[in-house]
């Protein structure tokens, strides 16, 4: 492209400098190389030229712009993703021997006691519930373990994950022939900011537990959503 533009120049320059006959006024130079188009015919191809230019000038600066529009968007998005970085994972206790947690007459929430991450402080270890303060998907996983003492005494390992208070999927596994027991659930879920999630236990359930933690209850946003 620049071959091509200096050899318009030239062509327009032999136009502009040609030998004058003695006496003769020498034309004035051109100093806008365009309005050599003007002066001279010959140098059309030169004003196509120009044009030219000027279409890819606008076309390179209206695609730059988008670009950088786009770019910024993406940079709105990164930076809502990161500001949403909620996580949340908890285990019953920090007991060193097995500690059981219920049986009680009535249900209550569970309040895990050992924090292995709350990014977003959006979990409460004095009430075990955790605050969704990022609308979006969440994957949650509940799973519970419990330890009868002995063979043929009865085992409640139950708990249901309840959203704002209404129960989402249970786990249980009641019965008189394991002394020990543990269930898992994990399910992907569209909560809103406002929402609360938590862990109940039913009334006459109880879980076990100690450093090794077999009962756990997470959550994390998998992406947000407006
Ligand atoms: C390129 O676009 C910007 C933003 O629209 C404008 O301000 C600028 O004058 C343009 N430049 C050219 C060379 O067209
Ligand atoms: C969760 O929200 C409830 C009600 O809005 C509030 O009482 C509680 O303190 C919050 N807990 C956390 C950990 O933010």
């Amino acid at each position: 492209m620049r071959a091509i533009v200096l050899i318009c120049l030239l062509h327009a320059a032999h136009a502009m400098f040609q030998w004058n006959n003695p006496g003769e006024e020498q034309p004035l130079p051109e100093t806008r190389p365009g309005g050599a188009c003007v002066a001279d015919p010959g140098s059309c191809g030169c004003c196509v030229m120009w044009k030219e230019m000027d279409r890819l000038t606008t076309y390179f600066n209206t695609t730059l712009n988008n670009l950088e529009s786009q770019c910024e968007q993406t940079k709105r998005s990164l930076d809502k993703i990161e500001a949403g970085r909620d996580a949340f994972s908890v285990a019953l206790t920090d007991h060193p021997s097995i500690n059981c947690f219920g049986p009680f007459p009535s249900d209550r929430l569970i309040p895990y006691k050992h924090v292995f991450i709350n990014l977003g402080e959006g979990y409460s270890v004095n009430t075990g519930v955790f605050n969704v303060t990022h609308s979006g998907v969440y994957s949650i996983a509940l799973t519970v373990y419990s330890d009868a003492g002995a063979a043929r005494n009865l085992l409640a390992a139950c708990a249901d994950l309840v959203v704002n208070g209404k129960m989402v999927a249970g786990n249980s596994e009641k019965n008189v022939h394991d002394q020990e027991d543990a269930a898992t659930l994990v399910v992907a879920l569209h909560l809103t900011a406002g929402d609360t999630v938590a862990v109940n236990m039913p009334a006459g359930c109880f879980l076990c537990d100690d450093v090794s933690h077999y009962n756990t209850f997470s959550g994390f946003l998998l992406y947000p959503t407006e």
